[in-house]
């Protein structure tokens, strides 16, 4: 099946995202958020970044205009009835994506697939607010911040997942001009099984003092031709979502490398929380890294 309208709850930083991505590709791309005002952030987000693009050159206004055509608004889930595809993008909180699920089935046909962004969770924890015919048609679709500019998008099947699902998403992913891999319903899929350990071991050495914060990042950018050090992805990430991450993921494997380190709960608690607060390794101007930060 090709994927000609996609539903999508919630239009914080990930939603959006992918919102816009769907639009440029040419879906019909319905977004739901909570309140008028949450719904008209998130839209702006998306029509200030086709706006910056008319603005540099890089699309016409036409383009624009027929992106903008595509996206819709709405704060009723009952919108997104006849979507082929909707994907949950809410917080990471079980209890809101249940009742999340168990409103999209109520109203969704019987056809349509069902998608979860979750980065932490288990996909088929969401498998008891859907009717039993709907679990075939359940699937994880984790996209990668930021959306536009990231090209992977990893697939998540659970034991009922079906093949054609599955074959759908390959489909959708490659529509959206990026690459998927698959990946299992185990905590932190591919990237952040590998990843998060990364970072909570660059954070153990900077807390060891084995180099300043600069020079680590220096060190992995330059000697791993990576685009950002481990503490400055770190700080864009969050030092915050870093910690919760790496509880959920200590929990699932019980192994010292998933483990926050005390200089991570110590910026937390200090409220430096990276670049969203202004302060985590380095000070922050908006979007701009400045120097590092006292440890
Ligand atoms: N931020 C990241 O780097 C990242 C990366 C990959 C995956 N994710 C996952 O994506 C999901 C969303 O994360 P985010 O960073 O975009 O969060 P966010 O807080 O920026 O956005 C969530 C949005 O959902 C809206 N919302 C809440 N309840 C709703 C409801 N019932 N109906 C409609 N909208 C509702 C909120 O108003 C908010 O705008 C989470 O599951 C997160 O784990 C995040």
């Amino acid at each position: 099946m090709d994927i000609q309208s996609i539903g999508i709850v919630g239009c914080g930083l990930m939603g959006s995202g992918i919102a816009q991505c769907a639009a440029e590709a040419g879906c019909q791309v319905f977004v739901k958020e909570a309140d008028e005002a949450l719904l008209a952030k998130g839209l702006a987000r998306v029509h200030g970044a086709w706006d910056r693009a008319v603005a540099k050159g890089k699309i016409q206004e036409d383009q624009r205009n027929e992106w903008r055509r595509n996206l819709h608004g709405t704060l009723a889930f009952a919108t997104l009835a006849d979507c082929d595809l909707v994907v949950e993008a809410i917080p990471e909180r079980l209890d809101l994506k249940l009742q999340t699920f168990a409103e999209l089935d109520r109203v969704l046909g019987a056809s349509a697939l069902l998608c979860t962004n979750t980065s932490s969770l288990s996909v088929a924890q969401l498998s008891p607010a859907l009717a039993p015919h709907r679990l075939s048609r359940l699937a994880g679709l984790h996209f990668f911040n930021p959306v536009p500019a990231m090209p992977l998008v990893e697939i998540i099947r659970t034991l009922a997942t079906g093949e054609d699902t599955l074959a759908t998403l390959r489909g959708f992913v490659q529509k959206l001009g990026k690459t998927a891999v698959m990946a299992p319903d185990a905590p932190g899929f591919v990237v952040n099984r590998l990843l998060v350990p990364y970072l909570l071991d660059a954070m153990r050495c900077a807390e060891q003092r084995l180099a300043t914060v600069e020079d680590l990042d220096t060190a992995m950018k330059l000697g791993c031709g990576h685009p950002m050090g481990p503490l400055h992805l770190s700080d864009f990430i969050g030092l915050d979502t870093m910690q919760s991450v790496a509880e959920v993921l200590f929990d699932a494997f019980g192994e010292p490398r998933f483990k926050a380190p005390a200089l991570l709960r110590q910026l937390v608690a200090a409220g430096r929380l990276g670049r969203k607060t202004g302060s985590g390794f380095y000070r922050w101007e908006g979007e701009k890294r400045m120097e590092a930060l006292p440890l």
